[in-house]
């Protein structure tokens, strides 16, 4: 009798039709009171019977176009699993693209990458620095602090200002001798505009052995500059304050763009401002467990940030953490 039904709404309307309580056995099952009591147990078994019959064989239809339904949709709703969808993909950001270039050049030159973290204790960021809590040093580099008040400890932690801490905890790891850069991010409290912002990246180079000089310092920037200009390049120390190096420089090198000869970049004096670099101060190896009457070295700093401008021709700081896709995907 189920035979021509052909879907679940039909037979829905199949069962109300025949168990309902307006279907015809509804009826029987209501007049069953007015019949004598042989009638009702003889009428009754045989509702009961008809009963159980129906519901077992309406589970069984029921089940049978559920799957009849399944498998009806599995053949509809295929999925090619070997359609290809257009991916747009990625660039690295051009700090990135630098600060590979720089690792990859100092690598060469037998130095290694060194990391560190960027929330650092006041003593790591400053005090192992020679920057005593009352030096002047400390103001220009304001940044933001966390003090740490637990019952083993009082020190305070910085957002670190220099990646130079990364010497510190290198040095105090594996002593001397030691070659390492350290590029990282770094964070000032900075009035924001198109050439500062408070949060950027530096690269540490650290260079600790025996009968070290600054010839060695000197021909170090000056192989890392050529190969990333792709043009000989030349630096010049002039003599600059640091606190952890003695003596201290500021380095610059030739205009890479007009080749020393003066242009709007190198605002015609043919050298740009590069970074601060010394001979590491004595107190610095002392703080570092590092015996300075053998051991000496150089230090140097530059910004990453600024060097990814420079190479690429950015001029609004800014940009670099825009997000803006259609700047970052012209590197
Ligand atoms: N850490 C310094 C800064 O952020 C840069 C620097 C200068 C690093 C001289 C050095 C150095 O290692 O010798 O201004």
């Amino acid at each position: 009798m189920f035979a021509s039904i052909e879907n679940i709404d039909q037979l829905n309307d199949f069962e109300v039709q025949f168990l309902s309580k307006k279907s015809e056995i509804g009826q029987i099952s209501k007049n069953l009171k007015t019949c004598s009591p042989e009638e009702k147990r003889e009428i009754g078994q045989a509702l009961a019977s008809f009963r159980d019959e129906f519901t077992e064989a309406f589970a069984k239809k029921k089940a049978l176009l559920e799957t009849e339904m399944l498998n009806k949709r599995l053949l509809e709703e295929t999925i090619d699993v070997t359609q290809q969808f257009p991916l747009e993909k990625g660039t690295l950001h051009p700090i990135s693209h630098v600060q590979r270039e720089v690792e990859r050049i100092f690598t060469s030159m037998g130095f290694e990458i060194a990391d560190g973290p960027e929330i650092e204790s006041e003593w790591h960021n400053f005090d192992a620095l020679n920057i005593p809590a009352s030096h002047p040093a400390r103001d220009m580099q304001d940044t933001f602090w966390i003090s740490k008040k637990s019952d083993t400890s009082h020190e305070n932690f910085v957002l670190r200002t220099q990646t130079s801490d990364v010497q510190i905890r290198k040095m105090k790891e594996h002593g001397a001798p030691i070659r390492l850069i350290a590029p990282g991010r770094v964070f000032r409290n900075e009035d924001v505009d198109a050439t500062h912002d408070a949060v950027f990246y530096q690269v540490e180079g650290l260079l600790i052995d025996t009968n070290i000089s600054l010839a060695h310092l000197k021909g170090t920037i000056e192989t890392m500059l050529s190969q990333l200009f792709a043009r000989e390049t030349t630096v010049r120390l002039r003599p600059g304050y640091f606190p952890f190096v003695e003596p201290g420089f500021e380095v610059d090198f030739s205009c890479a763009l007009c080749g020393g000869q003066g242009c709007k970049t190198c605002k015609n004096s043919g050298w740009i401002e590069f970074m601060g670099a010394g001979m590491v101060h004595p107190n610095v190896l002392r703080n570092c467990d590092i015996d300075p009457t053998k051991f000496s070295g150089f230090a140097f700093g530059f910004g990453l940030t600024r060097l990814a401008m420079m190479k690429y021709g950015i001029d609004d700081i800014r940009l670099l953490s825009s997000q803006k896709i259609e700047f970052l995907s012209q590197f």
